[in-house]
């Protein structure tokens, strides 16, 4: 299969190549046809969510088991109510607070809705996009779309055109492309029950901001607990390797001060048990290597790319969105420059902080 690279202008839609192209992939999709799209988190792979082959596609473009459910995405109201049976008090306030945006609510599936999207769940997952192009796409194609991230199962989330195509390329009919997404980290998904708030995973929506909304508690529960199959997990996809580079994944508790210290400690373990070392660091990171690191620099390797570390320059430590924003661009680019493992250090669990390090932990995880 071919796929189309359809170019959007993400600062002018209504340009005549923009319009044509968003034109084409709803086309593709009121076709039955596969589309990846930016939103403001990740890329999404979609298909119409209401036609069952349409959505089969997305299963084998992805590789993805079919225990594991898709979001729905919706662009009006009107798509709302074609996927959910009913939306009660506390989901309409989050969605008034939160939508459109980063915020997936697990709300009764309705029968239109095939059993294939949500894996056999009573719930679906649905979420209005705030990306401009996402919501030019649903408006033009008319009809809710599926849609996971655009990445092959288990991999890590694409956050532009080019990582999209690195997994998917021939798989897929289209890809509209957009640019870099905004955020860089999924969407939090929450079920709402009667005077609770549970958070299925941990997402650009913070606690915090749940809790500024939400009547009753908010609550974490993105663990499979014990004696429970996955399929009955809280996010079935989210209790497996997830968000993997192919390279190891070390990780570094990152309480600073010493963090620098801490990662040259693991880049010079690391380098002297001959591996090929990537680091996703923190600025400042490149002027404490060049100061501690055992094995002398190949200034010309490291130029040219064959020195045995590789440094990802992942922006400032104390700024969390941004760390958000370059997460997954880091580690394939990491991949990609050939390393066998990637030192990381691990961000303090607050605020977006909390979705960056539970991402890390699933990747670290075997
Ligand atoms: O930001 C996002 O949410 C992105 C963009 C494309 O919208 N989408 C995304 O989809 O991350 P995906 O499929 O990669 O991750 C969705 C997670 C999976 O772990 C899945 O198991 C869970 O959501 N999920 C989907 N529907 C569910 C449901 N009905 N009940 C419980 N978990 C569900
Ligand atoms: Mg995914």
């Amino acid at each position: 299969m071919q796929t189309q690279r359809l170019a959007v202008d993400v600062g002018d839609l209504e340009e005549k190549g923009s319009r044509a192209a968003i034109a084409r992939a709803a086309e593709i999709l009121r076709g039955g046809g596969t589309v990846a799209f930016p939103t403001e988190t990740v890329y999404g792979l979609g298909a119409n969510a209401l036609v069952a082959d349409a959505v089969k596609k997305i299963f084998a473009a992805k590789e993805r088991p079919s225990w594991d459910p898709l979001i729905v995405h919706v662009g009006d109201r009107e798509m709302l109510e074609m996927v959910a049976a009913e939306v009660n008090q506390d989901a309409y306030r989050l969605m008034e607070a939160f939508w459109p945006g980063p915020l997936t609510l697990l709300l009764p599936r309705s029968a239109k809705v095939p059993e294939l999207v949500t894996a056999g769940l009573e719930k679906v997952g649905v979420r209005m996009p705030a990306h401009p192009v996402a919501q030019a796409l649903l408006r033009v194609a008319g009809v809710p779309v599926a849609a996971p991230s655009a990445n092959r199962f288990g991999r890590i989330s694409p956050t532009n055109a080019f990582h999209v195509a690195e997994d998917l390329e021939g798989r897929i009919d289209a890809i509209l492309d957009g640019g870099e997404t905004t955020h860089g980290v999924e969407s939090t998904i929450v079920d709402v029950r009667e005077g609770e708030c549970v958070i299925y995973r941990s997402g650009m929506i913070t606690l915090e901001q749940l809790r500024s909304v939400c009547r009753g508690e908010v609550v974490y529960r993105t663990e499979v607990e014990e004696g429970e199959s996955r399929k009955a997990a809280p996010a079935p996809g989210m209790g497996v390797r997830h968000y993997a580079p192919r390279a190891r994944l070390v990780l570094v508790e990152g309480l600073s001060p010493g963090l620098d210290v801490a990662l040259i400690d693991e880049v010079n373990r690391l380098e002297e048990a001959g591996e090929v070392v990537g680091v996703m660091a923190p600025e400042g990171f490149m002027a404490a290597l060049s100061l501690m690191r055992k094995k002398p620099f190949d200034l010309r390797g490291f130029t040219m790319g064959y020195d045995t570390v590789h440094v990802y320059h992942w922006g400032p430590w104390e700024k969390p969105e941004g760390l958000a924003q370059k997460l997954y661009a880091g580690l394939r680019w990491l991949d990609a420059a050939g390393v066998t493992v990637i030192v990381c250090p691990l961000p303090a669990p607050l605020g977006i902080g909390v979705a960056v390090r539970d991402r890390l932990m699933r990747a670290g995880s075997l």
